[in-house]
């Protein structure tokens, strides 16, 4: 795949190709999505919203945290959510997950309607980032919990894909962001991992981690 054509995929996977891109994600991402579940130390009756979960892979490991989790997961890609619908059907069947389309700088959700959020890989493709982050903030519950995982400037701007409409942030910036948008950052960590990236190719990954409050 052409590298402008695998940017678009990765900023909305769609088409022929949205099944072959999301699966590689998967892959490439796991053990990041992992983290960023484990740290939103996710309680009973938790309503959990993920921002741009794709085919929905690790929808699992959320609802299954505790009893009585609801997860929404809100996707502006309508393949994906509606593959994230088919891999999760027993979930959505009892009533534990919903997959919406829409974009989260404008969500169809009332105030405080989550107690935790989360967003990985999603910031690069925010074309005005406070839009997004003004809105996790109106609903998220006052006090609630939003982690945030992006790959960090200095080995992202070396992927040949990333010329085709990324905006990438360092550390500093990133932190920054999230706190002129009314969050606290309560953890922020570098999660280092050497895997297959997108491209195919071996890639030593440099991932932002930031475990915010909403204040
Ligand atoms: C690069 S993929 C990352 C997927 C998954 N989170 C992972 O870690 O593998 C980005 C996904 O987020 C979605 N997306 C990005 N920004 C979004 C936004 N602001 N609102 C809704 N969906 C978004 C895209 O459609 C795509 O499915």
């Amino acid at each position: 795949m052409e590298d402008r054509e695998l940017a678009a995929q990765l900023r909305c996977p769609n088409g022929a190709d949205a099944a072959e891109v999301a699966g590689r994600m998967n892959e490439a991402n796991r053990s990041l999505n992992h983290k960023c579940i484990d740290l939103l130390q996710i309680f009973a009756a938790d309503r959990i919203l993920e921002i741009g979960p794709s085919n929905g892979a690790f929808v699992d490991r959320i609802v299954n945290k505790a009893a009585e989790v609801h997860y929404t997961g809100l996707d502006w890609s309508a393949d994906m959510v509606a593959e994230a619908g088919e891999a999760n059907a027993g979930a959505v069947t009892s009533g534990s997950a919903r997959f919406l389309q829409g974009s989260s700088d404008s969500m169809p959700f009332e105030e405080a309607s989550f107690d935790k959020a989360l967003t990985v890989h999603t910031l690069y493709f925010w074309e005005t980032p406070t839009d997004h982050l003004a809105e996790v903030r109106r609903v998220l519950n006052p006090g609630g919990l939003f982690c945030i995982a992006f790959g960090d400037l200095e080995f992202m701007q070396h992927l040949p894909f990333v010329p085709y409409g990324f905006r990438l942030y360092d550390a500093i910036l990133g932190q920054e962001l999230l706190r002129s948008s009314g969050f606290d950052v309560l953890e922020f960590q570098q999660h280092r991992e050497t895997e297959v990236g997108n491209t195919g190719e071996e890639v030593e990954k440099i991932i932002n981690i930031a475990l915010c409050q909403r204040c």
